[in-house]
């Protein structure tokens, strides 16, 4: 049993709860990300990923507080590789080591599936997510020009397992 069991719970840092993630989680991630990001992006996880990959997702919480989530899956068509779409911790939790734990365990089920490599993508101003990928071990390329469409420049991180 690991993190992709879809039953998955686990005693993460500062005794948060680390669990598989419902469909039904997906109303509480939407309602906290703008203002952990500090600008909109909730538009960058429709239900979709909440209704179809939710066994792979993981929610972070404490006494019932959302505390952080890890939204990703294993890649449909690459069999080799997995793919983290959307992650975040809230702002009173950060610096704790929570969004490296929820990758760690991630990291471990998709080396668990005979998966080789872990890949991510983030925008060219958030500093943040790079200096914390580059520090968890992904190697990190960009700016790709367009790599989301014109004028939407990616970075882009790696991890080999
Ligand atoms: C990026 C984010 C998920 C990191 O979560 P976190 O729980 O604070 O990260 P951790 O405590 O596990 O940090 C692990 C390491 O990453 C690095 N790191 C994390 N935040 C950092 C920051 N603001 N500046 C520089 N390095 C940082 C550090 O090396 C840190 O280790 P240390 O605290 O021992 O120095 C969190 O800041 C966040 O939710 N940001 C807003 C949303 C976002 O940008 N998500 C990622 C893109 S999808």
């Amino acid at each position: 049993m690991n993190a992709w069991s879809g039953d998955w719970e686990s005693e993460g840092p500062e005794g948060v709860l680390i669990r598989n993630a419902v469909p039904e989680d997906y109303g509480r991630i939407v309602a906290v990300c703008d203002e952990w990001w500090g600008r909109p992006v909730a538009h960058i996880l429709p239900r979709l990923f909440l209704d179809h990959f939710h066994t792979t997702i993981l929610i972070a919480e404490k006494g019932g507080e959302l505390l952080g989530f890890l939204v990703g899956f294993p890649s449909p068509t690459k069999a080799d590789e997995a793919y983290v779409h959307f992650s975040g911790v809230a702002p009173e939790q950060r610096r704790s080591g929570l969004g490296r734990e929820m990758y760690r365990l991630f990291l471990d089920a998709a080396r668990d599936d005979g998966r080789t490599v872990v890949r991510a993508v983030t925008s060219p101003v958030n500093e943040r997510s790079i200096a914390f990928h580059r520090s968890i071990g992904f190697a990190v390329t960009g700016p790709h020009e367009g790599y989301d469409g014109p004028g939407t420049d990616r970075m882009a991180f790696e991890l080999r397992l």
